[in-house]
This record gives C-alpha cells, sequence and structure tokens, in this order.
C-alpha cells in the first residue's frame, strides 16, 4: 500500500530530510518516490503495518502538511474510467467532499472537484457531498497529468505548531525557537519513545516540549534558574510529565544517565545570553563537554550561526558531522541545523 505527502516547501531539504529520519527510526520500509518538490509517495508500505506507519507519520512530523492514503492514480485521459472502477462505499461513510490541489499544471481545481465528486455519488448508494464538514475527505492531487486518488483518514492539527508558538506559552523570553524547527531538531536526531533527550541550554522548553510530545523522556538545564523554571512551567503547560530541569553551567554538566539524542540551540550571544563567553567559546566548550553525557550511538542536533565555524570545532572533539541544513532567518543570521554523531 502507497501513501502520498504533502510536503511544506517552506525550506528545500528539511522536510525530506525530516521525513527520511522518522522512517528510519521508526523502522518503516518503503520506496521513496519524490514526484517534484513537495510531493512524495511512499511506496510498498506492509499492508498490515500500513495504519500504524500512518499515524505516526502524521503524529511526528513538523514539515509535513498532508498524509493520505494512495488509492488509485491514472492520467488525465483515464479520469473518469478510474474513478467509476473503485468502489468509494469502502471509503465514504455518510457524506464527502473531493479537494483538489496542482502541482506543475494549470487543470480547473473547482471543476475537476466538481467532476470528481459527480461520479464518486452516482457510482456509491447512500453518500451526499458536504462541503463545509465533510465525514470523508477526498484528496486528489494532479502533478502534471497525473492525477493522485487519495484517501484522508488521519488529519494533522493544523492549529497545534499555531498555538504552540513561543508567545503563547505561559512563560517567553525571546530567542525562542519556532515549535516547528524544535520538532524537526527533534525528529533529525532519531529519537524514539522512552528515550531520553538532553536539551543542556533549554532557555523556555521549546525542543523539550517536542520531543516529550513524541514520547521521550526530557532533561533541560540551563545556566539561568529563571529558566530552568519556565521551562518546566511551559513543559507542564504542553502536557509533558516525565520531564527533569536543573540550574548547571555547561561546562560543569554531569548526568546521571546517558543521553539517547542531545537536541540544542545553544546562545550565539544576539538575542540570548552566552553570559561573558564568546559564542565559538561556548560553542566549544560545550562540544568538549557534553560527549561524556551521550550514549555511543546518541545522536547530537544542534543549530548555530553561520558565523561560526563547526567544522574547525569539531575537528578538535570526537564528533562527526552527519547532516548540515541552512536556514535564512533574516538578513544578519543564518541558522545552520547540524546532526552531528560520536567517533566510534
Ligand atoms: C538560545 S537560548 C535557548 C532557546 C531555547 N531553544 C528556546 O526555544 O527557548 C540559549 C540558552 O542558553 C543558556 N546559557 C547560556 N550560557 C550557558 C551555559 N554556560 N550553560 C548552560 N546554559 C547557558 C541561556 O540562559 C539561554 O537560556
Amino acid at each position: 500500500m502507497d501513501l502520498l505527502l504533502i510536503l511544506s516547501q517552506e525550506h528545500d531539504k528539511l522536510p525530506l530530510a525530516e521525513l527520511r529520519a522518522v522512517l528510519e527510526i521508526e523502522n518503516i520500509e518503503t520506496d521513496i518516490e519524490i514526484v517534484c518538490p513537495g510531493l512524495v509517495i511512499l511506496r510498498k508500505l506492509n499492508e498490515d503495518l500500513f495504519d500504524d506507519y500512518y499515524k505516526i507519520l502524521v503524529k511526528r512530523l513538523a514539515y509535513t502538511h498532508e498524509v493520505h492514503q494512495l488509492i488509485s492514480e491514472c492520467d488525465c485521459e483515464d479520469l473518469d474510467s478510474t474513478v467509476k472502477s473503485i468502489d468509494w462505499s469502502g471509503y465514504v461513510d455518510e457524506n464527502f467532499a473531493v479537494r483538489v490541489k496542482r502541482f506543475n499544471t494549470e487543470i480547473d481545481t473547482v471543476g475537476t472537484e466538481k467532476r470528481i465528486g459527480y461520479l464518486i455519488l452516482s457510482n456509491t448508494e447512500n453518500i451526499s457531498v458536504n462541503l463545509s464538514n465533510p465525514k470523508s475527505f477526498i484528496r486528489v492531487v494532479v502533478y502534471r497529468d497525473n492525477f493522485y486518488l487519495c484517501f484522508g483518514k488521519y488529519k494533522f492539527n493544523k492549529k497545534y505548531f499555531e498555538d504552540m508558538k513561543p508567545h503563547k506559552r505561559p512563560f517567553f523570553h525571546p530567542g525562542c525557537m519556532s515549535p516547528k524547527l524544535a520538532r524537526c531538531m527533534v525528529n533529525l536526531s532519531r529519537v524514539n519513545e522512552g528515550d531520553l533527550v538532553l536539551d543542556p541550554f533549554c532557555g523556555t522548553g521549546g525542543i523539550l516540549i517536542e520531543a516529550g510530545l513524541i514520547g521521550a523522556k526530557v532533561v533541560g538545564c540551563d545556566i539561568d534558574w529563571r529558566m530552568k523554571r519556565g521551562t518546566a512551567t511551559n513543559l507542564e503547560y504542553a502536557g509533558v510529565i516525565d520531564y527533569k530541569t536543573h540550574v548547571v553551567d555547561i561546562r560543569e554538566l554531569e548526568m546521571y544517565e546517558e543521553a539517547d539524542a542531545v537536541v540544542t540551540d545553544p546562545p550565539y550571544g544576539i538575542s540570548t545570553t552566552t553570559c561573558g563567553e564568546g559564542a565559538s567559546g561556548i560553542f566549544s566548550e560545550f562540544l568538549q563537554s557534553i560527549e561524556h553525557s551521550m550514549k555511543k550511538d546518541a545522536l547530537l542536533v544542534m543549530a548555530s550561526p553561520d558565523s561560526l565555524d563547526i567544522d574547525s570545532l569539531l575537528r578538535d572533539v570526537g564528533f562527526i558531522l552527519l547532516e548540515r541544513y541552512e536556514i535564512k532567518m533574516h538578513r544578519s543570521l543564518t541558522r545552520i541545523i547540524s546532526v552531528i554523531a560520536k567517533i566510534h
């Protein structure tokens, strides 16, 4: 069975990198077909585990807008016969809406929605169209001359990342990361339910909330007691209960239990303080001290400003760079997201 995914196009590499990371950590075997930027099909998914995989992707992914079961595909000429050949009673419960999304085509979306809707209606008994609040959602994606007919069973909670924006949480401080990027970084760290995730520069707890919500145990440290307390407040607000927070200077960090992943956004000295240390100094000291707090296979996913030469910092310690992504924040700041492993 196949799933069709519509990815966010707000970054050219991160949505696909995040998807690959989640497939890897969740052991989802599939053939990935990249139809065009923003449109991906996961082919040959195990039928018995299909529903579980579908739910996992909807639960975890930040930079994916939609995931649907791909029912059938055809070209423009075969559209009517293909729609008629499907037993829609297996997908439509009482009422439905068809919505078309176009990629690289000038097709008339409203006209196509009506045409497909009419064909479904006239081939299925006891169903009706409901455009405002449909019980069943049929997504049709058109790329050039190709039609992908899909069934939307599990929906992303689109409001979640909006509602969790830093200024809407009880504790706020400038320099917070967006929840979407925080979730993506957590996913890039290949963390799994029950794993221990450490953020040694936890600030307001944005990264730990996202790790906690996918079922990880989380530990947050910060040199500033107000951040430690604020992180706890924000974690509880988000419903994360399995957490610990500490006031710790990274240079003195000692963990009782090694972390399965470290996901963090150290201070750049722009909107968050480096406490008198230069940004390069704090990154260097962080990299030297964190290694001992990580399990052998643990990954470190870290944000840094592009002004910092991470490669030369890594050369001095026991780490190796696996992946690197650039995000242009504004004119004077490009953020680098690095996925780093320990050298064994
Ligand atoms: C960029 S902020 C983290 C923001 C966080 N990701 C969020 O979403 O709120 C960096 C944090 O590092 C803390 N910090 C600065 N120097 C530190 C040190 N030596 N050890 C531990 N924490 C430190 C600051 O107090 C600040 O809260």
